[in-house]
This record gives C-alpha cells, structure tokens and sequence, in this order.
C-alpha cells in the first residue's frame, strides 16, 4: 500500500481532533487533514488543496517548537496525529518525536516516514540517491531500548515504510535526559549498517492487515482526556489482541 493510502485512512479512522505534519513539501500529505491542523517546512511550496483550518510555519521544526505555545494554532487541542517527515536525520527525527509526543493526547498517534530503506545508498547520512530515508531508521532502535513501554508498528508501505507509535506519554523526559548517550551510541557516520531485517522487511505489519484489524477505531473510541496511565493500560492488550503479542514488549 502506498503510505499516501495509508494515511488517508488512518485520518478517516481515527477522525483526529488536531493533526501535526513536519514536512509538508507540496502538501499531499497535509491535504489528507480534516481537522485543525499545524504544518512546519521552512521551504514548502503548496499544490494541493488544504483545509482552512491548516496553519502553515515556514520555519525548521527546531525553531517551531521553541515557541511558548506551539498548539496555539489548534487553540490548545493537543495533536491526535502527527506526522514526522521533515529532514531525514536520525537527529532531528528523534527531536521531531520528542516535540510531537510532548504535545500530544495520550491517546494519539505519531507516524514516522522512511523508517525502512530499501538499500543501504538509500539510508546514508549524505544524501546521493534521489529517494532518501537517510539514518530515520535509527529512530526505532532508540525508541526500542529506551522507551520499551511504547508499542511500535513499523508498516511495509511503500516506498519507504512507515512506523506507528503508541501510548504516547508526553510528560516523559527520558529521550531528552538520554539524547547525547542515545547520539553517542546509535548514530553512525557513513556507510550506514543497515540491519538485514530491516532491508528485507521480516519484522512488519502488513497495513492492510492493520487497518482490518480496527486498532484505529478502537484508539478512536477512548475517551480523549485519557491519561498515559489510562491508555498504557489499554493499549498494549488491544495490540496484542488484534495483531499478535509480537509487538508489544511487555508482552513479548
Ligand atoms: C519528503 S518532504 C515532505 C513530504 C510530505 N510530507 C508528503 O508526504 O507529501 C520533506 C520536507 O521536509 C522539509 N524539511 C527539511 N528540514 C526540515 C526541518 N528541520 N523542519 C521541518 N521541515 C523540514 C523539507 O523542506 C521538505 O519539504
């Protein structure tokens, strides 16, 4: 399924109060909003047709979130969907998750574009192949050992894969507290080690079987004040439920 499909159903689905995209470009993903919206590009040049109730930034996603009141434009509704796909470092992949869960509901969604290079040319910090995940897919190591009470969902879309995060806690400071030793011991300067798995797609949900499995309607259905707590509760048994315990550590 090609990630554009996927998210179009993920915005019907879950039917989001407010929505984040880092990295909007022309705006194929963002037209999919149907709800107050916040995007960030500092050089997006729109074609597609948006929602009025988008509010563009043109400014890195860095400076965005420097602001004293990032949701103001959503007039204070925390995000319910966001979508990460700004520049294709694991650095400011991991910064734009760090923002986005911050600022979400915990019963929100974060999606991480090109978390699965299909060679390893694809994945290189210097980007010389005209599609480029760069190191994103580091993202995911780092969320595996330092946040293990997140559910991941990495989704074989093409092209490049998608990962869906979680029970989200946005009070949790731990990538923060940890950033430099997560720097330190994941990133890694070119040629990229591209782990087999991840080249070969062994360890991915199918989206369509995702989106048969109602985990969507189901993250719609609770209540939207729900705390961390509340959903990290729910949410790993509702995983496991529907799509095997595969993916959710605690019950691995
Ligand atoms: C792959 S495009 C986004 C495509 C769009 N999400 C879609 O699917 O149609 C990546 C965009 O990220 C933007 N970008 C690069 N660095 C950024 C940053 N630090 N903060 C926000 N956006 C950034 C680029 O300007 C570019 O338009």
């Amino acid at each position: 399924m090609f990630y554009l499909d996927f998210l179009a159903e993920t915005h019907r689905r879950l039917k989001p109060s407010a929505y984040l995209e880092i990295g909007v470009d022309v705006g194929h993903s963002l037209a999919l909003a149907d709800c107050p919206s916040i995007g960030v590009d500092p050089d997006f040049r729109i074609e597609a047709e948006l929602d009025q109730r988008v509010a563009l930034f043109r400014t890195l996603s860095d400076e965005y979130f420097d602001r004293p009141d990032p949701l103001a434009p959503t007039g204070g509704i925390p995000f319910e969907l966001s979508f990460i796909d700004g520049l294709h470092l694991f650095e400011f992949a991991l910064r734009d998750l760090i923002v986005a869960e911050r600022h979400s509901a915990a019963r929100g969604v974060v999606i991480l574009d090109d978390v699965l290079p299909r060679t390893v040319d694809e994945s290189s910090r210097e980007r010389h192949t005209v599609a480029w995940t760069g190191d994103v897919f580091r993202v995911v190591e780092a969320l595996s050992r330092y946040r293990p009470e997140l559910v991941l969902l990495p989704l074989d879309t093409s092209p490049t894969g998608l990962l869906m995060v979680l029970g989200l806690d946005p009070t949790s400071t731990v990538l923060v507290d940890h950033y430099d030793e997560i720097m330190a011991e994941l990133r890694r300067p070119d040629p990229q080690e591209v782990p087999v798995e991840i080249l070969d797609r062994t360890s991915v949900i199918s989206p369509e079987r995702l989106l048969q499995a109602g985990v969507l309607e189901a993250l719609s259905e609770l209540p939207s004040q729900s705390t961390h707590a509340e959903v990290s509760e729910v949410i790993p048994q509702l995983v496991a439920a529907r799509l095997g315990p595969g993916f959710v550590a605690s019950a691995a």
